[in-house]
């Protein structure tokens, strides 16, 4: 089938509105937003419904054109960007934007893959009950894409990974077949829990079109504490006395280094409230019932006493709540602003951090003198995004493997929430082992045996056979 004809079959399915062709208005598609991974779609495909959706995978497959999923293109990992090659579509899920239902007293929430995250987030809310994923690209991410990365974010110390929250998904498989698995249970042991292959696959084994994900109820009150620490042991010191005295209120625990409020400060325009530090943790303890400031509050005199917190201050408002979170969201644009960096999203065994952060830097500095750290994440899942800011006479790639090298040597994850995407399909190929790998080719190979989805993501291209 040559490409006009092709293009006429997609026009039958999606009609004029759904489809791009003009380069003009596909460049927001055709890159990553980090413009590290520039694409030449031979199309856009913009579905309505999962019978769309179906039908376009069919006439993909038909025509031997391979399709990118992408939902908000906020990923990290070029996931969801396409190649060069112009024989790829991006199938873009944002026109499916529908919120089904939302029911408060069974706690689950039904939308379309297309659904924005802050919205599903605000759909929730409206009926007193929080969706838990957080995280400051969620007004621009949607659940589908935030389902096919299994996003992470700063609440996952105490609601766990997107994973958690799934309950059901409808796929759209790669020979076009249809599953629907939208079922609200809490409990479902019958048969495979297949859905769980598609969750954090990105976009590589299936299409999600439609989830089901639990919500809790709406935590009604929150302190949120901002702490100079010494270092990052004095950090997991103060994390262990805040796992002791306020147990399943905390929420979140974020580790800041000095280095990521000075980014902030210069790109951001924000101001440290206290003094500067080397390192800072924000932490936040949320609850449905009320005393949590007390709480809080004995727990930072007692940091005081033992000297592991430095200085700090306890929101006094929501305003004020709003300026400290704003220092941690902003961190990832002012580094984007900032310059070239070589971002790490590795994971280690919670106590090794301390460990790691001093070994890495040393490590860094002996293979690439000169380079500047941006260290910040969520220390509470043992998570850090250990981020490398790099000029011209750095090697990229010797930055990646010196840190990758340590984290294997940790019993580490190179990714710990953004995925493999393009950026880390040789590093993963590099970090997990045969025996891993070929499982991983076979669960490809079983789903997708043609590689008509995403390929050359997370596996190199052709690499399905088993
Ligand atoms: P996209 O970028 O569109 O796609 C991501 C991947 O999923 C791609 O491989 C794509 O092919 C695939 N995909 C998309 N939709 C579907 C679908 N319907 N079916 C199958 N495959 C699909 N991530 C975190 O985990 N934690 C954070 O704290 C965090 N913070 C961030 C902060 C900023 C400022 C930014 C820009 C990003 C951040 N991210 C974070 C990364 C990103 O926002 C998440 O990975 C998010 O879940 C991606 O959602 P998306 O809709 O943008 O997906
Ligand atoms: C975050 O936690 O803010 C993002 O996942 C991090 C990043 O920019 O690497
Ligand atoms: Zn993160």
């Amino acid at each position: 089938m040559n490409d006009v004809a092709f293009l006429s079959s997609l026009r039958s399915v999606v009609g004029d509105a759904g489809l791009l062709t003009v380069e003009a208005e596909m460049a927001g598609y055709a890159i990553d937003w980090r413009k590290l991974f520039p694409g030449k779609p031979l199309a856009v495909v913009r579905p309505k419904t999962s019978l769309e959706v179906a039908a376009v995978v069919k006439a993909c497959r038909a025509a031997g054109v391979t399709i990118v999923p992408q939902s908000g293109n906020t990923g990290m990992a070029g996931g969801a960007a396409p190649d060069d090659s112009g024989r790829q579509i991006v199938l873009s899920l944002s026109r499916m934007n529908t919120i089904r239902t939302v029911d408060p007293v069974g706690l689950t929430i039904e939308v379309e893959a297309g659904v924005v995250l802050a919205v599903a987030k605000q759909a929730a809310a409206e009926k007193g009950r929080f969706l838990p994923v957080s995280f400051a690209a969620e007004g621009s991410a949607m659940v589908g894409g935030v389902i096919s990365t299994n996003a992470g974010g700063i609440n996952v110390l105490r609601y766990g990974m997107t994973r958690t929250m799934v309950l059901g998904i409808e796929v759209v498989l790669a020979d076009g077949t249809l599953v629907n698995g939208l079922r609200r249970l809490r409990k479902d042991n019958a048969g495979y829990d297949w859905k769980q292959l598609f969750i954090g696959s990105e976009g590589t084994l299936g299409i999600i079109t439609a989830a089901v994900l639990r919500l809790t109820p709406q935590p009604r009150h929150a302190t949120t504490a901002f702490v100079a620490v010494e270092s990052p042991e004095a950090a997991l010191a103060l994390l262990d006395k805040a796992q002791t005295e306020i147990g399943e209120a905390l929420s979140a625990f974020e580790l800041i280094s000095g280095p990521s409020i000075g980014l902030v400060e210069q790109f951001a325009g924000l101001k440290c409230p206290i003094a500067h530090a080397d390192w800072f943790v924000l932490m936040e303890a949320t609850s449905t019932l009320p005393g949590l400031k007390h709480a809080a509050q004995t727990l930072l005199e007692g940091a005081f006493e033992d000297c592991l917190a430095l200085d700090g201050v306890v929101a006094e408002s929501e305003a004020q709540t709003r300026q400290l979170w704003s220092l941690r969201e902003n961190i990832t644009e002012s580094e984007a602003r900032s310059g070239k960096s070589v971002k790490h999203d590795i994971s280690v065994p919670l106590t090794a951090i301390p460990a790691f952060v001093a070994e890495a830097d040393a490590a860094l500095q002996a293979a690439t003198p000169g380079v500047k750290l941006n260290v910040f994440g969520h220390l509470g899942d043992g998570n850090l995004h250990f981020n490398v800011l790099v000029s011209a006479e750095h090697d990229a790639g010797l930055v990646n493997r010196t840190v990758h090298d340590l984290v294997a040597r940790y019993g580490g994850s190179i990714s710990a929430e953004h995925g493999i995407g393009q950026y880390r399909v040789n590093e993963l190929q590099r970090t997990r082992s045969a025996e891993e790998l070929a499982l991983m080719r076979q669960i490809k190979s079983a789903l997708d045996p043609e590689s008509g989805l995403n390929p050359g993501k997370v596996l190199p291209k052709g690499g399905s056979a088993a």
